[in-house]
């Protein structure tokens, strides 16, 4: 069953607000998340029109390049989207630039500030300026530091910052972050972006909890058994094993991808629609959140590493033999925990986070799972009914699925599961945009909804404490359990949920 939108409106659905003109300065524009996100995120909002004519990309990096050596380097990283559309490229690269900087060295960002003046005279950019620090997270606080001590915050109206993740280790290093940046800027200045808030499927929680009558009622402890919330991926660590193994996949997709989808599904309805409003709510829950067992985390959370799999074609590499990888490594590439929600809505509700890198399939949905039937008055197809379930599928095929039960067609009175399926492919007939250009458009606007307040990068932080300090103390307390690539995990995971009668959903 397929949920059809009654009039499908395929022109128009777009609600685009407009970017002021602006100078949107990259650090790091040698890295890989230039080229490979940011420029490509700027080039698609440059041909859906809604890049003012009057701005402008300064790249900086250390490196001695010139403005024709960036634009030639881009276009040669974007030739796949550039395609034949030549023309497009060619009116968005003229305002690329570029200018030797080192966040390090005061007098490089004085001169840098200089090089603003001109390029503001230039492209008539009116002084709007935000500052992108795609730069290793140690230059994080020196960098805005550096930022600030040349005048280039001063203006908290004009000037922004956005921190690319992580925004520190554990909840000493982010508070201690959040101190630094916040001498240097107004809050409402700086952007912590985290890429699965620029997600449409991300969003869309917000609005099918509060835009529809329907689930609200039963969107609470007195319906709902139990939440899962996944993400997987097929990929392994890629070229990234010098990040990854001081990161692991609890400082890399649980402490803020997932526990950010947490707090929008577990979140109070805000009194009104805007950045403060939706962050306060979202601090709340994570502040009423907590591992299942504080004081006994090996309980509620398992870690594993992927070991060798495949099949004799395509055999794929462990963790360990993956290039940079420390042969002994201990890095967790999976994580399973069980969190709880201590308020009047969640209370004694669990909600399961797995994520992991060398799945059998690439995916991340939120499962809400309902209570069952007080009384079970027809014979099930598979011996028990299945409780109904709504899956928000955050990604690929993005939608929502609601799972219940009807008549098995037949003389009996049988019943059996079946999905009504919502697309956003065939509801909309338009693919999504890249979370980044969501993102970089609201940081070039200046609206912070979709981006981490302090108190809330803190509070997860926090949530996650006991476990950092078991994983930093006592290693041994938190085994690494080896699962073999494309297979969902450890069975240790699986322990998790069995020991509530439950299993994690099989998609
Ligand atoms: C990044 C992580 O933040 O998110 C990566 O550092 C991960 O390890 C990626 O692969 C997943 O993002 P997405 O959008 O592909 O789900």
């Amino acid at each position: 069953m397929a949920a059809v939108l009654t009039n499908p409106l395929r022109v128009g659905l777009r609600q685009e607000r407009v970017i002021p003109p602006q100078c949107l300065v990259i650090f790091g524009a040698s890295g890989d998340l230039t080229h490979r996100k940011l420029i490509p995120a700027l080039f698609e909002l440059y041909r859906q029109r809604r890049l003012p004519s009057e701005f402008a990309v300064l790249g900086c990096a250390r490196r001695p390049w010139s403005d024709d050596d960036f634009r030639s380097r881009m276009a040669e990283a974007m030739a796949d989207q550039i395609g034949d559309d030549h023309q497009a490229w060619a009116g968005f690269c003229a305002g690329l630039f570029y200018e030797p900087a080192d966040l390090s060295d005061p007098a490089s960002i004085v001169k840098l500030g200089e090089r603003l003046e001109r390029l503001d005279r230039e492209r008539a950019t009116r002084g709007n300026r935000t500052f992108y620090l795609s730069v290793s997270p140690s230059f994080y606080g020196s960098g805005t530091r550096a930022l600030a001590a040349a005048g280039l915050l001063a203006d908290s109206e004009r000037s922004r910052v956005v921190i690319e993740k992580p925004f520190g280790t554990d909840y000493a290093s982010a508070q201690a972050l959040n101190k630094v940046v916040q001498a240097c800027a107004k809050e409402n200045q700086i952007f912590r972006i985290d890429h699965y808030l620029g997600k449409e499927t991300v969003q869309n929680i917000l609005v099918l909890r509060f835009a529809n009558t329907i689930f609200e009622p039963i969107w609470n402890r007195n319906y709902i058994s139990n939440v899962q919330i996944t993400a997987a991926e097929t990929v392994g660590v890629e070229e990234r094993a010098g990040y990854y193994e001081t990161s692991g996949a609890l400082r890399d997709m649980v402490q803020n991808h997932l526990t950010q989808i947490l707090a929008l599904t577990a979140m109070e309805p805000p009194g009104r629609f805007d950045a403060e409003a939706i962050r306060n709510e979202k601090a709340k829950v994570l502040q009423a959140a907590r591992l299942a067992n504080e004081s006994e985390p090996w309980t509620c959370c398992v870690r594993g590493q992927y070991s060798a799999g495949g099949s004799s074609a395509r055999p794929i590499p462990g963790y360990r033999q993956e290039a940079g990888v420390d042969p002994n490594s201990t890095t967790e590439t999976y994580v399973a925990t069980k969190l709880f929600v201590d308020n009047w809505r969640w209370q004694g509700v669990p909600f399961y986070i797995r994520t992991g890198k060398r799945l059998p399939k690439r995916l991340s949905e939120v499962v809400l799972t309902f209570r069952e039937a007080p009384v079970h008055l027809f014979d099930a197809a598979g011996g028990a009914p299945t409780p109904n379930q709504l899956i928000l599928r955050i990604q690929p095929d993005e939608g929502a699925d609601i799972r219940f039960e009807v008549k098995a067609p037949g003389s009996g009175m049988r019943s059996r599961p079946v999905d009504m399926a919502f697309s956003y492919d065939e509801s909309f007939g338009e693919p999504s945009d890249e979370g980044y250009v969501r993102l970089l458009a609201d940081a070039m606007l200046g609206d912070p909804t979709l981006f981490t307040r302090s108190d809330e990068v803190e509070a997860a932080w926090r949530l996650y404490t006991p476990v950092l300090q078991l994983m930093a103390e006592s290693p041994w307390q938190l085994p690494v359990h080896p699962y073999e690539a494309r297979t969902w995990g450890p069975a240790a995971a699986d322990g998790l949920l069995a020991d509530d009668n439950l299993a994690w959903r099989r998609p």
